[in-house]
């Protein structure tokens, strides 16, 4: 019986050297120390041997026992220690490698030089007033002075967004931001009936007209609107600040002219160029060799206009003035297409 121990101790040793996994161990496991194991058959038959070796036995299969459990255990640590190390060499992770980078989102060109603009005039004290997108036709057109069937009209194509039965006021989206002049000297009068404040405001936003798409012309695109209103603002404000405006957003040495010009709700009207930049007045594509650019429309507002929004025009003058900062960005980016600029395309908008 002593005999037959050493020999499951032997066999199961010699086992264990050909295990390589834990599956494999856990089979080990079962057959040399399980409940049918020939090593507890050994424990099981003691009762049945003599007296004199039922402890030698029962000491030796002990020690069998032992011997097998702690070979167990050391398996299982070597196991275990060899899978870590495969996994470290196998699963290796080059922790220097350059990470993937993040994308950083940005402001489109149109908003960065509608920004800039408001910058400009924030600093020469004009504060921004936002006004609606959907308007009437009262304050997109008549409160501007131009009548119903007014051929002025003919310039600004518009979206109607509903008639229904209001006759002559349909609902539709604004095709400029001058109707926000409107609603801010209103919202001033409130404030102080008789004697309403001056004005000095920015007027930014969308506008929309129903136009063909081209190169040069698109269903929306922004403007910004300038107002200011008090007691005797005259025409040299106006050329003085807006002249201001240019060196201050194209460099100190912008020249500007002013030529005459039509709007309904200005009276006199004009339109200011700069310098062009590209060739600095020589004339090139860029200006149409004519050696300036065309940047906005200004003038005095209309007294019409003035009464509408409240004003007396008796004791209030001001100046208004509209620019588009699309194109803007297009003369400092040299821009040939509009469509950009809602095109979506991340080749256009990441270059700026
Ligand atoms: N509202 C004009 C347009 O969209 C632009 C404009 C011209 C606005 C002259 C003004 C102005 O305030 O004085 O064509």
């Amino acid at each position: 019986m002593l005999k037959k121990l050493d020999q499951i101790q032997n066999d199961a040793l010699q086992a264990l050297q050909s295990v390589t996994d834990e599956d494999a161990l856990q089979t080990w496991r079962v057959a040399y120390t399980g409940r049918s194991s020939d090593l507890m058959q050994v424990f099981s038959g003691l009762g049945k041997l003599s007296k004199e070796d039922r402890p030698k036995v029962g000491q030796k299969a002990n020690l069998v026992k032992v011997a097998l459990e702690s070979a167990y255990e050391e398996k299982l640590k070597l196991l275990k220690q060899t899978a870590l190390e495969r996994s470290l060499q196998e699963e290796h992770l080059d922790v220097t490698l350059p990470g993937r980078p993040a994308s950083h989102g940005r402001l489109h060109p149109a908003t960065q030089t509608l920004r800039r603009i408001l910058a400009i005039m924030a600093d020469m004290g004009f504060q921004v007033f936002t006004s609606n997108e959907v308007e009437t036709d009262e304050y997109n057109f008549q409160f501007l002075n131009f009548p119903p069937d007014h051929p002025a009209r003919e310039m600004q194509d518009s979206f109607y967004v509903e008639a229904g039965n209001r006759g002559d006021n349909p609902l539709l989206m604004r095709t400029h931001t001058s109707p926000g002049q409107i609603r801010a000297m209103r919202a001033a009068v409130q404030t102080n009936p008789d004697n309403p404040p001056p004005i000095r405001i920015v007027l930014p936003g969308m506008c929309f007209r129903f136009e063909q798409i081209t190169a040069r012309s698109e269903i929306q695109f922004n403007q910004i609107e300038g107002l200011a209103v008090g007691k005797n603002i005259t025409f040299s404000d106006l050329k003085g600040t807006l002249s201001d405006f240019a060196r201050r957003m194209f460099g100190q040495e912008a020249r500007t002219r002013f030529r005459a010009q039509y709007f309904p709700f200005t009276e006199p009207s004009a339109e200011m160029d700069i310098e062009c930049f590209v060739c600095s007045g020589k004339g090139c594509p860029v200006c149409k060799q004519t050696g300036w650019l065309e940047i906005l429309g200004c003038g005095m507002v209309h007294p019409v206009v003035l009464q509408n929004g409240g004003y007396d025009p008796e004791r209030y003058t001001g100046f208004a003035f509209g620019m588009g900062p699309e194109r803007q960005a297009m003369l400092r980016y040299k821009i040939e297409d509009i469509r950009y600029f809602w095109g979506n395309d991340l080749r256009f908008l990441e270059q700026f």
